[in-house]
């Protein structure tokens, strides 16, 4: 029955050729193609499961490894909804990306009010760290170890961890969740990372400053919250290949695009806009395509339909960012993907 209903919503043409049951995302790429998840979907949600079993070989927790769910209180670790991520992916064979150590949203409310020296801190901070990285040692390939550290303009992010550690809390981060698992894949993740070139250039010579230094960083995610018209395809090639010609594994992280960037009232979503997005999707998969295998960790969406994107809450816009529309049913996003 989903398959049928996957199939007639791909018309009409040019995007009708659409059978998911045959052709699936996972299959016709060579490098992972992931998903933002949430455990409790998962078991709650047939049709979100259905497709993530299907489409899919990789999975991004979209929240709960963040600290405010791990540690919500000092101390006290509640691995429960992680934990059933974590066996949901090894059933299933999905490869398992984790998200996110350091930033400075979604933190519990102790961590983001906690009293001590700049030592203080910095134990607090490797504390986390570790306990997380070696509780989850094994049985995930990669971390986020610092999220969204950097301005547009380039200068550091004034957050807690800047505020009470110093500029040096970025390599720390990096060097205490190496120390906890010396094979798991480190990335750096950010947003605006093709748009923004200043932000481009202050985060690649950064990182090039820490490694050089000795800092394992095996590579960056940009986390591609885009537009259906920003920014320009030749701003997205530039960026791509500047971040593997620095010798960065990177990651298309977070992708998810955008047909209302304005926030225009659109109760139903406009299907020309729909077909430019298609589009976008599209140039986005095939310029993936075109780096090294070597450097490519893989390419995530945001979300599985568009009622659960996290645009329209976190943005208060109507949006249709995902390849799957509120039914769960293809967009010609989708379909579009399968016949490149
Ligand atoms: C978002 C989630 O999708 C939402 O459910 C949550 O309410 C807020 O965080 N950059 C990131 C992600 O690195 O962790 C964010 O995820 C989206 C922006």
């Amino acid at each position: 029955m989903i398959t049928l209903l996957l199939f007639l919503s791909c018309s009409p043409e040019p995007f009708s050729s659409c059978d998911p049951s045959t052709q699936v995302l996972q299959d016709e790429f060579p490098f992972p193609v992931g998903v933002a998840a949430n455990p409790l979907a998962l078991e709650t949600n047939p049709p979100y499961q259905e497709i993530i079993n299907t489409q899919f070989n990789s999975i991004t927790p979209e929240n709960i490894f963040k600290p405010v769910y791990l540690q919500p209180e000092e101390g006290r670790f509640d691995w429960t909804e992680a934990d059933k991520l974590v066996d949901y992916c090894e059933v299933n064979g999905k490869r398992l990306h984790a998200h996110t150590l350091i930033w400075y949203q979604q933190l519990p409310y102790w961590m983001e009010n906690f009293q001590g020296s700049p030592e203080a801190w910095e134990q607090m901070m490797k504390s986390h760290i570790q306990t997380v990285v070696r509780h989850f040692k094994g049985k995930v390939t990669s971390w986020d170890v610092v999220n969204e550290a950097f301005e547009d303009d380039g200068s550091l992010r004034e957050n807690i961890w800047l505020q009470h550690i110093g500029e040096s809390y970025i390599e720390k981060a990096f060097r205490f969740a190496h120390e906890a698992d010396s094979t798991v894949l480190l990335f750096y993740n950010d947003y605006s990372i093709a748009g923004k070139r200043k932000k481009r250039n202050a985060i690649l010579a950064f990182l090039n400053e820490i490694r050089a230094k000795g800092v394992r960083v095996d590579g960056i995610g940009m986390q591609m919250h885009i537009g259906y018209n920003y920014p320009g395809n030749a701003a997205i090639s530039k960026a791509i290949t500047n971040i593997w010609e620095n010798d960065f594994l990177l990651h298309l992280s977070e992708l998810d695009i955008s047909i209302n960037p304005g926030g225009r009232d659109m109760p139903e979503p406009d299907s020309a806009r729909l077909a430019r997005q298609a589009e976008k999707y599209a140039f986005v998969f095939n310029t993936y395509q075109e780096v090294p295998a070597d450097f490519q960790h893989g390419i995530t969406i945001w979300g599985v339909s568009d009622a659960q994107s996290w645009i329209p809450s976190f943005f208060g816009r109507d949006d249709y960012p995902l390849l799957f529309n509120e039914d769960f049913l293809p967009k010609p996003a989708f379909c579009n993907l399968l016949i490149q």
